[in-house]
């Protein structure tokens, strides 16, 4: 293939070189027909295999049989970053095949009940709805992760939000749990309304969480952030995925994330004892995900759910001590 002569530049305004671009013969999907967990813990069942997601999905046997009740996937973004195995600089067209290819083995594996999640930045996030549409799966939510410190750029806008597609095969029938996942309503934080402590549904002073995700441990994960793991730059916030699973699976389910990376998924799922299916291309990163689920989450626990506030302003009509 001949070398690109136009610069092509990487949303945080990094220009790609040939080179960086395409480094690795583009791969297709292997049909493996059974597959061993690299890592495994019991109590609730919590297991990680190495290697392709696109080779190992049809290899699993609850994906194959389509018996996975929350999908939750975080792929590469193809912006050159330095992952330990994966070369994440393909040519665009094939980083769109890629994409198509582990969508329908994820679609494969989800149940009737089940829902899909995928976290992608506007580069891509247009290509994957419409392909997630066009397999029959239906939109719930189309949330965004609003996240401060993006790499600075004066050329253009700070990239400062991430897509969080919410899928499902059957809105019907999908798993949610309103309650769990409540927060406090700004009625109730900021201008003290008194309808909301009074609320039919017992649920004083809560409502549900907005589509654009924000606000206390929802940011970035760097710095001296006390969720940071060493080399994993693109970690997410356990609240976030506190979020995803609880709302859309219960106790017991079974959450399958194909780009396991620092293990966030499966250690907040655990946590919440949901069994999990974690697959990870590189082997150093599984083990660094084995051992963070190992010692726990951080900050998201059992049996006290997460409920902090979004309020943007102060409250109002409070004065201020003398
Ligand atoms: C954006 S990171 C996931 C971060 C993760 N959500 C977290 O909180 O740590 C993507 C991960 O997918 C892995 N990966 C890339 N291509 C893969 C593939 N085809 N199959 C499985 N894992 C892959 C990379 O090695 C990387 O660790």
């Amino acid at each position: 293939m001949a070398p690109v002569s136009l610069p092509i530049y990487r949303p945080d305004g990094v220009a790609l070189s040939y080179a960086m671009r395409y480094t690795r013969p583009p791969m297709t999907p292997a049909t493996a027909t059974s597959c061993t967990p690299t890592h495994a813990l019991k109590s609730p069942d919590t297991r990680i295999y190495v290697g392709d997601c696109r080779e190992l999905l049809p290899a699993i046997p609850e994906c194959a049989a389509g018996k996975i009740d929350l999908i939750f996937a975080d792929p590469p973004f193809n912006w050159n970053r330095a992952y330990d195995k994966w070369d994440d600089a393909m040519p665009e067209d094939e980083y769109l095949q890629f994409t198509r290819d582990w969508l329908d083995a994820c679609i494969v594996a989800l149940s009737p009940t089940g829902s899909m999640w995928v976290n992608i930045p506007d580069d891509w996030a247009a290509e994957i709805v419409v392909h997630l549409k066009s397999r029959k799966l239906k939109m719930v939510n189309w949330c965004i992760w609003h996240y401060r410190f993006g790499q600075n750029t004066m050329g253009r806008f700070i990239n400062s939000k991430v897509h969080v597609l919410y899928f499902a095969r059957d809105p019907a029938k999908r798993t949610w749990n309103t309650d769990d996942i409540l927060e406090p309503s700004d009625r109730a934080t900021t201008y003290f309304d008194p309808r909301t402590l009074n609320k039919k549904t017992g649920k004083n002073g809560l409502r549900m969480p907005m589509d654009v995700w924000y606000g206390k441990y929802l940011g970035r994960i760097q710095g001296n952030n006390a969720e940071r793991r060493a080399n994993h730059d693109n970690q997410i916030p356990e609240v976030y995925l506190e979020r995803v699973i609880r709302a859309c699976s219960n106790e017991n389910d079974l959450v399958l994330d194909p780009f396991l990376g620092s293990g966030t998924t499966s250690c907040v799922a655990r946590e919440l004892k949901r069994r999990s299916i974690g697959i990870e291309y590189s082997a150093d990163n599984a083990k660094s995900a084995y051992d963070r689920i190992k010692a726990g989450t951080i900050r998201v626990k059992f049996g006290a759910p997460t409920q902090h506030s979004s309020a943007i302003f102060s409250p109002r009509n409070v004065k201020k001590d003398s």
